[in-house]
């Protein structure tokens, strides 16, 4: 407990100076047509409320389609870490699923829970044996080598640069115990139609004025092995967007579209789009996912610290 015990009571600390933190968090932020971007880290994604409802969709769209929060064959870990928790659904999940866990989550902005002084209330309570720690995974993560049992890293790759993955992964090997597992969940921009090829496109072309490659996600399973991991498993995850994929298919169509739309107001602003063309190639894009029977393909991998 010992090392917890001492990043809880820096947990303690930051919720309580919250104000501060989300007033330093916001500065590094630019508005661009009511939706908000980071300006301090590659990330493209925007960083506001309507954001935060995504996420949270998608977190439960996602423990919806794959049945569970997570893959790897792990058994009672007594340390689990988030890297680029986001809302901080998954962790807070894992802290209740795991309750003698001691379960982290780091990003670079705080969880909108963590940005309130209580321990929220009700479903929104977060569990005594979770806590959010402020970190850059660029600049290195925060604890000693071998800390964790379990290190979940999911949907970074709008984060990430090229260049920086094979160092990411190895980071998170860094931290993870002998035996212990880290799980990588990743997306990767997806082709269909003229509309949503135009779509694609422009989510490409943002991430790359950025020095972010989405296109690099088949490749995580790699990056684990060239880390040195062991027994590492890679499975595909092909998500079916529209009616024809049922329930999950309607989320997953409901997600694609609130993504793309998170990243208009950049991408206008860059000149990647105009205003017309985007709303063309949106209208475009539900024609044809409703005619046709596409996939969004998701890729998973896990591997063990040897
Ligand atoms: C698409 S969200 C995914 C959130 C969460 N993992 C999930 O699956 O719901 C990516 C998250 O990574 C965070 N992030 C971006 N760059 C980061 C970095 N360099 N270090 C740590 N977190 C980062 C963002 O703030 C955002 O919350």
């Amino acid at each position: 407990m010992g090392w917890f015990g001492w990043l809880r009571g820096r947990g303690i600390r930051a919720r309580a100076n919250a104000t501060t933190l989300a007033q330093s968090h916001n500065a590094a932020k630019v508005a661009v047509q009511g939706r908000e971007y980071l300006t301090t880290a590659p990330y493209f994604l925007p960083k506001d409320e309507e954001e935060v409802n995504r996420l949270d969709f998608q977190h439960y769209l996602f423990r919806f389609a794959l049945r569970g929060n997570y893959a790897a064959p792990i058994q009672t870990p007594a340390s689990i870490l988030d890297v680029g928790t986001g809302t901080g659904r998954w962790a807070m999940e894992m802290a209740a699923l795991f309750p003698l866990a001691n379960v982290v989550g780091l990003d670079v902005v705080p969880p909108p829970a963590d940005e309130n002084a209580s321990l929220g209330h009700g479903l929104d309570r977060r569990p005594d044996n979770y806590i959010y720690i402020q970190g850059n995974v660029l600049d290195g993560l925060p604890f000693p080598d071998a800390s964790f049992d379990f290190v979940h890293q999911r949907l970074l790759v709008a984060a990430l640069p090229e260049a920086r993955w094979p160092g990411v992964v190895a980071e998170l090997l860094r931290v993870t115990r002998p035996g212990g597992w880290v799980e990588l969940l990743e997306a990767i921009p997806t082709k269909g139609g003229p509309g949503m090829n135009a779509l694609y496109e422009w989510l490409v072309a943002v991430g790359l004025r950025r020095g972010v490659n989405t296109l690099v996600t088949p490749h995580i399973a790699d990056f684990l092995r060239a880390a040195g991991a062991q027994s590492v498993v890679a499975r595909d995850l092909p998500m079916a967007m529209g009616k024809w994929g049922g329930r999950a298919g309607i989320m997953m169509e409901t997600n694609y579209f609130a993504l793309h739309k998170g990243l208009e107001a950049m991408m206008e602003q860059q000149g990647i789009t105009t205003a017309r063309a985007f709303e063309e190639a949106m209208a475009a894009a539900r024609q044809e996912i409703a005619q046709g029977q596409y996939i969004w393909p998701y890729f998973l991998a896990y591997g063990q610290r040897p």
